[in-house]
């Protein structure tokens, strides 16, 4: 009697039928990754028709407001809903008076960006990391950073941004207090329609190396340990988020993204809010690395690291590889 495999091992559930042909998988597919998940950072400069090359980030360069609009042109054509802006000051000094200063690369890029793509969301990083002369992210005394001091200059520079016409201040210092206060300051200036998207876990990550290249902000002493949160915690990460949805927050985020899934989905788990996870530098130049030795595909790596982020929970995407992703989506 000729028996079939099936008989002989009696299966009534096969789950390799959903996977048969790419039009069933796409039929069942959970998680889908589409471009209007992704936020596109940008690092602006001063200058007209620059484009410096960011050495450890291939593909990735600081640009003067003229370049940067073009830029943004060029995400909004691919799809891309929404940028983050970063900026390179010409002067740096110990209070990063730069960052809000009205005439600064990121003011002049968000308003140069709105008249250009008025339906592009524009997001700005608040931080004074780029914009002082130590390279840390708020004032110091001694070797402290120090909190409070901070934050008003955190304040200043995130109402100067929605001065310029931001949509989203992105508050990425990990300072105590500092959503409060700048929803506080925001609302008593008549911007209650700018939104904020906290930094609310920010991890002292070894993956924001090519960063500091691209935004020029090693610190020249010292590390981030003070403010950034420890890799090995993820109850103090829910103790954030909370606070910082209590403070206004109306989007959390959490960064990196691939080493911290787990935080994605708790977060996400626990107080479905609107979440953002932040695939940073690092994550970025490791595919890109390994893809020019030829050691991984690097289209097939981003898709599958960018879906990951989402089947975690992430809503949007912070992502150096909007566009390349974008195009390979579209
Ligand atoms: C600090 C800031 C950092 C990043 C964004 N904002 C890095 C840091 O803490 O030094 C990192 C982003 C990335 O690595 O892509 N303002």
């Amino acid at each position: 009697m000729a028996t079939t495999a099936a008989t002989r091992l009696n299966l009534t559930r096969r789950p390799r039928r959903l996977r048969r042909t790419e039009a069933i998988r796409t039929l069942v597919r959970e998680t889908r990754l589409t471009a209007e998940a992704f936020v596109y950072p940008l690092f602006v400069c001063e200058g007209r028709g620059v484009t410096r090359p960011i050495s450890s980030m291939p593909g990735v360069a600081q640009l003067s407001v003229d370049e940067t609009v073009r830029e943004a042109e060029a995400a909004a054509a691919d799809g891309i809903r929404a940028v983050m802006l970063f900026g390179l000051p010409s002067r740096k000094d110990a209070v990063g008076s730069q960052s809000s200063s009205p005439d600064a690369p990121v003011q002049e890029a968000i308003r140069a960006i709105k008249r250009a793509v008025p339906g592009l969301v524009v997001t700005t990083d608040v931080c004074l990391c780029e914009y002082t002369s130590h390279g840390h992210c708020g004032l110091v005394e001694g070797d402290e950073i120090v909190n409070d001091a901070t934050v008003e200059r955190l304040v200043e520079t995130a109402v100067s941004h929605a001065t310029a016409g931001a949509d989203f201040v992105v508050p990425s210092d990990m300072m105590d207090g500092r959503v409060a206060a700048i929803r506080g300051a925001l609302d008593a200036r008549g911007f209650d329609h700018v939104g904020i998207i906290a930094h609310a876990v920010k991890y002292c990550s070894g993956f924001y190396g090519p960063f500091r290249e691209a935004a020029d902000s090693t610190p020249q002493f010292g590390d981030r340990r003070s403010h950034q949160m420890d890799p090995a915690n993820v109850e103090e990460a829910l103790r954030e988020v909370e606070i910082d949805i209590a403070e206004g927050a109306d989007i959390v985020m959490v960064k990196p993204a691939l080493p911290y899934l787990d935080v994605v989905t708790r977060v996400k788990a626990r107080f479905g809010h609107p979440t953002a996870a932040y695939q940073v530098s690092g994550e970025y130049s490791m595919i890109k690395a390994a893809a020019e030795r030829g050691w991984i595909d690097e289209d097939r790596a981003v898709l599958e690291t960018l879906t990951g982020i989402r089947r975690a929970g992430a809503d949007l995407i912070v992502t150096y590889y909007a566009r390349h992703a974008a195009r390979l989506l579209a």
